[in-house]
């Protein structure tokens, strides 16, 4: 089968290329490096998909209505290559690792079906594609170090990932199947990239991994000893690192980032069940003991430390008492946010074979009483910063309200506020906050 045989790039002609990504913050750090690629090659980037050149989709395969939201928007591109057979259409990302091949099959129109793994290979891949092929890149390999410049869609913050891939053994999750095997990149190229940004004007940086804890792990090193490495580069302000595992999360790496003064007080440590049977059959590696233990010795040296998680509810077999369990962790720890969602069952991963699949009466159920818990906590957790002045990087205009600018804390929280982003954008300010939602803050800025 060879559909992309018509194609043709036109040497004087600008193509267009439109990018949408699904998913986690991986994959956003991975379509900046793919955009990064095409507008290296000459494509003009644009958010209308319905008339662009190349269309590539950045897919999320975490649940299944992530995963069916994708063939849907598949469907519409399909159609329209019909009309256009010089459309490109690239399917990248954790679907696409996940079905490969089979990809083909269901959507023929498609020109290159690309793992998360391939990212840099981009160009390469659509060389070959241009010449006629028809290509699928889900091999594993290992990860090149990047060349390319990312197109990043923001001046201020960046994503930097340090280690791609997960050993975890999850057993709902499909993240090791689609991501691979853990590849830290080393200290120095990852200096460099900082150092980079920094000399670019960027002011915050986000060292991305699924366990950021495990990074270092296959070459040596570990976290800690990452953002010592870094700490030091000229005009970053602010760093974070996400994801963190409850199971490896150290004292070495509290007190460090008690010590580094950019690395702000903001953790994401998801624990997925409060109940120690579930967390044994998710295969977690931890009690919610283990788990409460972690936060304490986190706002033992940072009481004022920010702290979100994700969990799951209706996990197979949760019976109401686990689910209870729950939310009584929440209830015990106030979170500042918890991401929730109801178990979905991911093909090949061990929990979606199991017999005691609950139903989906039980998963909305449980799913709107834990909200309602989690929204009334980042209500109360928000409310702490009235009236008080808080830091905030200034990121963007509103996008709701042009006379306003939106930055985050430390911590984390969105905070909005009058101003002129022109002026404003990068820059650290001091604001007093004068209204708090569960998941946002509005101030006025502090007169210095
Ligand atoms: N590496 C991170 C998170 C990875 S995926 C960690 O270990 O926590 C992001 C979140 O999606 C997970 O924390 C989990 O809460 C959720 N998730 C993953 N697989 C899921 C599934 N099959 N059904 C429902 N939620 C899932
Ligand atoms: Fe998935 Fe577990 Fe790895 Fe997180 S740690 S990505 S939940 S397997
Ligand atoms: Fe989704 Fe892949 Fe991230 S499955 S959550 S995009 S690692």
């Amino acid at each position: 089968m060879v559909m992309g045989f018509e194609q043709v790039m036109p040497e004087n002609t600008e193509r267009s290329a439109c990018l949408v990504t699904f998913g986690c913050q991986m994959n956003k750090a991975d379509s900046e490096r793919m955009a990064g690629v095409l507008s290296a090659l000459g494509y003009r980037m644009t958010e209308e998909c319905d008339s662009a050149d190349l269309v590539l989709f950045n897919t999320c395969s975490i649940r299944d209505n992530a995963e069916q939201k994708v063939y849907s928007y598949l469907g519409t591109q399909a159609r329209r290559k019909h009309k256009n057979p010089n459309i490109t259409l690239v399917l990248a990302g954790c679907v696409a690792q996940q079905e490969g091949e089979k990809l083909l099959r269901r959507v023929p129109e498609l020109d290159l079906v690309m793992g998360p793994q391939h990212v840099n290979r981009l160009g390469e891949l659509l060389e070959r594609v241009y010449e006629g092929e028809q290509v699928v890149a889900t091999e594993p390999i290992e990860i090149l170090e990047d060349i390319t410049k990312p197109r990043r869609d923001s001046t201020v913050t960046a994503w930097v990932n340090v280690i791609y891939g997960c050993n975890e053994g999850c057993t709902y999750c499909i993240v090791p199947s689609v991501r691979g095997v853990e590849q830290s990149r080393t200290l120095e190229a990852i200096r460099k990239e900082v150092e980079e940004l920094g000399a670019q004007g960027f002011k915050e940086i986000t060292l991305l991994g699924q366990n950021i804890d495990a990074y270092g792990r296959d070459i040596g090193t570990n976290l800690s000893t990452l953002l010592r490495h870094i700490h030091d580069v000229q005009g970053i302000e602010r760093i974070r690192f996400a994801t963190s595992h409850p199971r490896y999360f150290t004292d070495e790496l509290i007190e460090t980032c008690a010590e580094l003064p950019k690395v702000c007080e903001h953790f994401h440590i998801p624990f997925q069940s409060g109940d120690n049977e579930v967390l044994r059959r998710m295969a977690r590696g931890y009690t919610h003991e283990k788990y409460r233990d972690v936060i304490a010795r986190v706002r033992n040296v940072m009481p004022d430390a920010s702290v979100s998680a994700d969990l799951i509810v209706a996990f197979p077999g949760e019976t109401e008492e686990q689910f209870l369990n729950t939310m009584t962790l929440v209830e015990d720890l106030t979170f500042d946010m918890v991401n929730t969602a109801a178990y979905s069952p991911r093909p090949g991963t061990p929990a979606a074979k199991w017999p005691n699949q609950l139903s989906d009466e039980v998963k909305q159920d449980r799913l709107q009483r834990i909200n309602r818990l989690v929204t009334d906590q980042a209500l109360a957790r928000s409310q702490r910063y009235l009236h008080q002045t808080v830091e905030v990087l200034v990121e963007d205009s509103n996008p709701k309200n042009p006379d306003q600018v939106v930055g985050r804390t430390r911590t984390n929280r969105l905070v909005f506020f009058t101003g002129d982003i022109q002026g404003l954008r990068g820059h650290c300010v001091k604001v007093k906050v004068t209204a708090a939602r569960s998941f946002s803050l509005s101030a006025e800025r502090c007169l210095e």
